[in-house]
């Protein structure tokens, strides 16, 4: 598993969407390790980890256990993005006392509605027979504000460049592994760990009414929308993003 360690202090998991890669996390990275230790992994299948015929969100956690593991780290924060929230939720449900706290960013803890299966086969049909060339453009229409895609065009190459380095058959197992993930909303209501819900203003995928009823249902848990953002909203508001995770690691840190 290929994956970037950065600072010393509380550990901090930053787990990826898809199909992207540990570089989404690079501002975050940034502004964390100055005083926490970042581990941002490459889940399977995506960057520079390797790809396997399947690729479930429980076998991405169990992955990312053995390299908290290998690191000697017993216990962290997790912050995961969409896909990398479906495998915190599926992390939580296997390892609930190695999670310190949760950031759950522009996720849901839903399994997937028949439809959204559906175009997932056929995503994965379609990456199999022609590569991500041929889900890039449509993808980052999803991903981004429309003002991202007109005005900030280092935005969109950064995106558009790691959809398509990844590797097709981690994004087709990583595909089918989403479509059968399990449904982890009974398990909100037992989350015991400091929960933050974050999400894009303008995320299409995973909209601020998703958001709003995770922080509902999470005891204790706060919501930060992230104004001027879509999906990716570490990556579009860096700044509003990286102050909100702080303040909230740093609140359990002097507790
Ligand atoms: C992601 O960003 O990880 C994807 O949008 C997740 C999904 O397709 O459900």
């Amino acid at each position: 598993m290929a994956y970037d360690v950065a600072g010393d202090g509380p550990a901090v998991v930053l787990l990826h969407g898809y199909p992207f890669n540990r570089s989404m996390w690079r501002e975050q990275v940034k502004a964390l390790s100055a005083d926490y230790k970042v581990v941002a992994p490459d889940l399977r299948g995506h960057g520079e980890t390797e790809a396997t015929k399947n690729a479930t969100m429980y076998e991405m956690a169990r992955d990312v256990a053995a390299l908290l593991d290998k690191l000697n780290i017993e216990r962290a924060s997790f912050c995961g993005l969409s896909m990398g929230g479906y495998v915190t939720f599926s992390f939580y449900s296997l390892f609930s006392s190695r999670v310190q706290s949760l950031i759950l960013a522009d996720t849901r803890p839903q399994s997937d509605a028949e439809e959204t299966r559906r175009v997932r086969h056929e995503q994965a049909q379609k990456i199999s027979e022609e590569g991500m060339k041929a889900v890039a453009e449509s993808l980052l229409q999803k991903v981004l504000t429309p003002e991202t895609l007109r005005e900030r065009p280092e935005i969109v190459s950064r995106v558009r460049e790691m959809i398509q380095g990844t590797k097709p058959e981690g994004a087709v197992a990583a595909l089918r592994g989403m479509a059968e993930r399990k449904d982890h909303s009974y398990l909100l209501e037992r989350i015991l760990a400091p929960s933050l819900v974050i999400v894009g203003s303008h995320d299409q995928i995973t909209p601020p009414e998703v958001a709003e009823k995770m922080r509902r249902d999470i005891p204790g848990s706060r919501l930060e929308i992230i104004e001027n953002a879509g999906h990716l909203s570490n990556i579009e508001n860096p700044n509003q993003f990286n102050n909100a995770v702080k303040k909230f690691l740093d609140a359990q840190r002097w507790r």
